[in-house]
């Protein structure tokens, strides 16, 4: 199935997601460095989080796990002029890496990268950190459920967080897998169902060029 779920995405990716030479030289100048593809998002889901950023004006936008900054990018691309994101990698190579694109793509004057364990850099915002609109948590699956309770600190009403890779081919249902990154997404689930603080959530299957996934989505009270 595989084959034809990666034929259907470079379809759906040929109709409706436009070629685009930032994102097309991001991807390029990863894999020059040696860096496999994998974690990165698909274009078509690239474009889902646009869409949300554009549909609700977000401004301020948080991401956790930048690897590449290829989904950084389809954040900036929904922002205005006056947006901001702040995107936090845990990893040093991963860190350079995005750093570069973002320098290469001349969005250093919207995306701002910190490198580090992104539970600390969280903790360590200054008090008077002004709330994202938009929180995209894909680092460290192990640490979502943290994510999800330190990115609430940093939201208002109406912030929505996205999380990604929350299905992982179906795996979160395999009772023999004890993994910390499957028990983190399975604490995470536990965590959304009936939160005080979420107005509603949901999670949905992908299948695709990333094989079978998924992603949750939330809307803060
Ligand atoms: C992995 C992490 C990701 O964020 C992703 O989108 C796909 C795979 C991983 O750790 O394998
Ligand atoms: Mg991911």
């Amino acid at each position: 199935m595989q084959q034809m779920w990666t034929d259907i995405d470079t379809y759906i990716d040929s109709h409706l997601i436009p070629e685009d030479p930032i994102l097309t030289q991001t991807l390029k100048h990863t894999e020059e460095r040696g860096f496999p593809d994998h974690l990165a998002v698909a274009p078509n889901q690239g474009m889902l989080l646009q869409m949300l950023i554009q549909m609700n004006k977000c401004k301020r936008v948080l991401e956790l796990g930048t690897f590449a900054a290829y989904s950084t990018m389809w954040l900036a691309r929904a922002l205005p002029e006056d947006g901001y994101i702040l995107t936090i990698e845990g990893r040093d190579t991963h860190a350079a890496l995005g750093q570069e694109n973002i320098d290469r793509a001349n969005l250093a004057q919207t995306i701002e990268l910190k490198c580090g364990r992104a539970a600390d850099i969280l903790r360590s915002l200054p008090d008077d950190t002004e709330a994202f609109d938009f929180i995209f948590i894909d680092a460290d699956k192990q640490s979502y459920p943290e994510y999800l309770e330190l990115s609430l600190k940093l939201s208002h009403s109406g912030t929505i967080i996205v999380l990604d890779n929350v299905i992982r081919a179906g795996e979160i249902l395999n009772p023999e897998n004890h993994k910390p990154s499957i028990e983190g997404i399975r604490d995470m689930f536990r965590a959304m169902q009936n939160h005080p603080r979420l107005l509603s959530s949901t999670a949905l299957q992908t299948i695709g060029s990333k094989g079978h996934d998924g992603f949750a989505i939330a809307i803060v009270k």
